[in-house]
């Protein structure tokens, strides 16, 4: 469909759009409840916050030098240095003409847009950029930029790479030494490419697995991210014994400040309302110890603390980071996250730099009137000349104290184009290690595991053979989609890990993804779980596993029922209500998110051939398992999880069979709330968009104007409590989010699309639309049943989801719930777009629209 391609495709141009606050209506008559976008006081106690001893000390030297520097500088190439563009977004000529101080490939990002690109490749563009930021022909600076990557799991970028599991499956390993080796493997990786700086750790505490970032997250819990932070840090920069900022080494970023875990519902950007205490308690402990550390610098939260966006709140970035636990590194944003502070756009926010913020992350083509607003805004005063100098103080000593003044340049670095380095088998070693490591036995009835590999082995499930399931959301691509076992080379699948055991052994095995064997097993593993996501794309309603479909669990049954011992390998990043599938198994693995070293895995199921364990199962649960898919259970919080943080067997633990567990889930029908799109205002985090062929405009006052279609606000009930629409040309109005929403209980539960019409003149057709992630196409007619209604009176109309469902509609991933298009002649007021049952919205009859009748 093309509408939707034409969003998808300009997804990032969306988030521009998210920035602006959209609540119409609000007069102060208007008694429409808080939305996320409306600051409230956050309370403040600077007590609560340590002074850090940091490692890194500050030297009088390097202050002095950077001093010299800054005295040299114009007003421009500050700037500059405080702005980082995307390699997607800015040349080589932009370089040299502006000379960015940093500069950015975002998840999915590639030098020459190209996938497949060489390690020559990446160099040849780190060594450009270089050489154009020192090149003092245009902007008259020769201060070195650097180059920023998401390395979060290895450098998952890049083809080749070794890509570790992700921070659920370390966390559950519990030993830092080895995320020590990871780090220090993934720095050289780094280096081998020419690139500067990482973005990580993620320190959060995710505390609602609905979060679709809860595997960047080590734990729940505080005490493994604080000691893993400590090591990540010392792994990426150095340490005190051994030294900072080796040829090996590259910065590190501690993110995202602070609270992104703990917001509530688990809502990815979302807002947290933890007091000050558990704000320091639970989500500040990785910058404890990763700025003690002498992590270089801090990337700021997308999330709000007590509805007021971190990039804006100079009491957290300024009092409490800056000035009172002593972090003199700098603070980066997140991708154009200062844009969603309240009066901010992508382009122009001095809020963010006045806040603490040191970096602008400006990927779009947002930077260049950043660039002038901000020169402007320091001219004018908004911004203090102060302020500025520190920011580029900040970048300029960090890349004093990382070498960055002094190195030589990227291709010429002691590691850069050594492509042996990318995939190296001393780095694929300490990968598989921490996939043995990092594996949880949640069940083993009757001692099936190990097993010998001397056996008959069906492997089935469509993770089985499949790198990029088992690698999930930043792998190669942004949301670890798209890949094909071709793109991980050098990596093994599940079942290829298997099949070197086994046939090794001399036992047999066959890979039936369906379990459709040619020969029956004297044992099936079945490798299944969630597909790759990332961000708010992975956000979910509950953490019940295939809600709907059930796919696997038939597959499990199948196998059962013909007396297959069955052991599970669930993939997954987070824990799951997966109570029916492990009833179904006798064995049942959760394996997380592994990465490409999947033969960590065989070396831990199987025996040697004499019978011997090799390796014994370590992981344990660093997440509560959830009893239900409802319960949000945490470590110390008193709630009974089916499996308690720290939970996990063993071979070498006395034997224990699970009984059987509850499938039923408990669905308390009566709390399905009334869902408004539209009431009064458009419910945050929904957006009230005008969408034509080539422009999408967001409402973010009573008047939209565009030549196609004019939307206004009108008074029915209360004060602008209506959208008034005014057809010129085609155009449709609709109501988006640029992450998926999941309606399933909302379609379980006999739900409709209910929403007020008052027509005033019908010029063209009209149909209404709902956009998914994944097309589809499922516009309805609404001419036939709107002809019909008087004009110039207020009508509701219910559109079933069952309805909708047969046209093609995909509830658990809606984009837009709401779309209206028509063209000349049209107008109408609509108003009150609610999703809801029947019986908790309206009494009375009223026209149930499918298919146009
Ligand atoms: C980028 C990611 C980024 C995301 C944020 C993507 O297009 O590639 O790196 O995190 O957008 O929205
Ligand atoms: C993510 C960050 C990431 C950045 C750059 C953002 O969308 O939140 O974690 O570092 O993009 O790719």
């Amino acid at each position: 469909m093309k509408l939707f391609n034409r969003l998808k495709n300009s997804r990032s141009a969306f988030y521009p759009l998210l920035l602006t606050s959209v609540i119409l209506g609000c007069s102060p008559a208007d008694k429409t409840p808080a939305t996320h976008s409306e600051e409230t006081e956050a309370p403040d106690s600077l007590a609560i916050w340590p002074e850090l001893k940091i490692e890194i000390q500050r030297d009088e030297e390097t202050e002095a030098r950077v001093k010299q520097l800054l005295a040299t500088m114009t007003l421009e190439q500050k700037v500059a240095q405080i702005i980082q563009p995307e390699i997607r977004d800015i040349t080589v000529e932009d370089m040299r003409k502006y000379g960015f101080g940093s500069y950015l490939n975002g998840g999915g990002g590639f030098p020459n847009n190209n996938k497949h690109s060489s390690i020559a490749d990446w160099v040849t563009l780190a060594e450009q950029m270089y050489q154009a930021s020192v090149d003092d022909s245009l902007d008259g600076s020769s201060i070195p930029t650097m180059w920023g990557t998401d390395a979060v799991h290895g450098h998952n970028n890049v083809i080749g790479a070794t890509i570790f599991p992700h921070n659920i499956g370390l966390g559950a390993a519990n030993d830092p030494g080895l995320i020590k080796r990871i780090a220090a493997a993934t720095s050289i990786e780094v280096q081998a490419t020419g690139i500067d700086w990482i973005f990580a750790p993620t320190v959060a505490a995710a505390r609602n697995d609905r979060w679709g970032r809860t595997y960047e997250s080590y734990s729940e819990d505080p005490e493994i991210i604080g000691a893993y932070s400590r090591a990540i840090v010392e792994g990426l920069q150095g340490d005190k014994n051994q030294g900072f900022f080796a040829d090996d080494k590259v910065i590190s970023t501690v993110k995202h400040f602070i609270g992104d875990g703990g917001t509530v519902d688990g809502d990815d950007q979302g807002n947290n309302i933890d007091s000050e205490q558990e704000l320091f308690d639970i989500h500040a402990q990785g910058y404890v110890h990763g700025l003690t550390a002498g992590s270089q610098s801090v990337m700021a939260s997308f999330n709000s603390w007590h509805g007021k966006k971190i990039h804006g709140s100079e009491y957290l970035l300024t009092k409490v980071l800056k000035e009172k636990m002593g972090f003199d590194g700098f603070v980066v944003g997140d991708w154009n996250g200062h844009g969603q502070i309240q009066g901010c756009t992508n382009d122009n926010c001095p809020a963010a730099i006045n806040a603490g913020l040191d970096i602008y992350m400006v990927p779009t083509q947002a930077w260049k009137p950043l660039y002038e607003n901000l020169i402007k805004q320091v001219k004018s005063g908004e911004i203090l000349q102060s302020r500025l100098d520190d920011a580029v103080t900040r970048v300029l000593r960090v890349k004093a104290r990382a070498g960055i003044l002094d190195k030589p340049s990227p291709a010429n670095r002691k590691y850069a184009g050594k492509a042996k380095l990318i995939g190296a088998q001393a780095h694929r070693d300490i990968a598989r290690e921490a996939v043995r490591k990092s594996l949880v036995l949640l069940k083993n009835n009757n001692q099936l595991l190990p097993l010998a590999p001397t056996q008959k082995i069906l492997v089935a499930g469509d993770g089985a053979d499949n790198i990029g399931k088992q690698s999930g959301g930043w792998s190669i691509t942004w949301q670890g989609t798209g890949n094909t076992n071709e793109d991980f080379p050098g990596g093994s699948s599940i079942y290829q890990g298997i099949e070197a055991a086994v046939s090794q052994a001399g036992g047999q095995v066959e890979l039936a993804v369906d379990g459709k064997y040619q020969e029956k097993p004297d044992v099936a593993i079945v490798v299944f779980g969630e597909e790759p996501y990332a961000e708010g794309n992975g956000d979910v309603d509950n953490v019940e596993y295939q809600r709907g479909s059930k796919s696997d669990l038939a597959l499990l049954k199948k196998l059962k029922a013909q007396d297959i011992p069955v052991v599970s390998l669930f993939i997954s990043g987070r824990p799951m209500w997966v109570n029916a599938e492990i009833n179904h198994s006798d064995a049942f693995v959760a394996v997380w998110l592994p990465g490409t070293e999947a033969q960590g895995i065989a070396d831990v199921l199987f025996t040697d051939p004499q019978g011997e364990v090799q390796y014994d199962f370590e992981g344990r649960l660093s997440f509560s398992w959830p009893a239900s898919p409802d319960q949000q259970a945490n470590r110390h919080d008193g709630q009974s999880p089916l499996f308690a943080y720290g939970y996990g067997l063993s071979y070498d633990t006395a034997p224990q069979n699970l009984p059987l567990l509850n499938e039923e889930v408990e669905e308390n029908n009566n709390e399905l709330p009334v869902f408004a799109l539209y009431q009064g205002s458009v419910k945050a985090p929904w957006e009230l968009l005008a969408i034509t062929d080539n422009s999408r405009i967001q409402m973010t006052s009573s008047v939209l104007d565009s030549a196609e279609l004019t939307i206004k606000t009108r008074d029915r009930r209360i004060q602008e409590d209506a959208l008034q629409l005014t057809w010129q040309a085609p155009a449709s109005m609709m109501i988006f989010k640029p992450f998926p929403e999941d309606f399933l209980r909302y379609l379980e539960n006999d739900a409709s699309l209910f929403f007020d019409v008052n027509i005033q003149s019908l010029g063209s057709s009209v149909a209404l639309n709902m956009i998914c992630m994944d097309p589809c196409d499922n516009n309805l007619d609404l001419t036939p049943s709107l002809s019909q209604l008087t004009e110039n009176e207020w009508h509701t109309l219910q559109v079933p989801f069952s309805c909708l469902k047969q046209r093609g509609v995909n509830f658990s991933k809606l984009m837009a719930p709401f779309e209206l298009s028509s063209s000349t002649g049209t107008q109408m007021l609509v108003s009150d777009i609610v999703i809801a049952r029947t019986e908790d919205y309206q009494s009375g009859q009223i026209p149930q629209i499918c298919d146009g009748e």
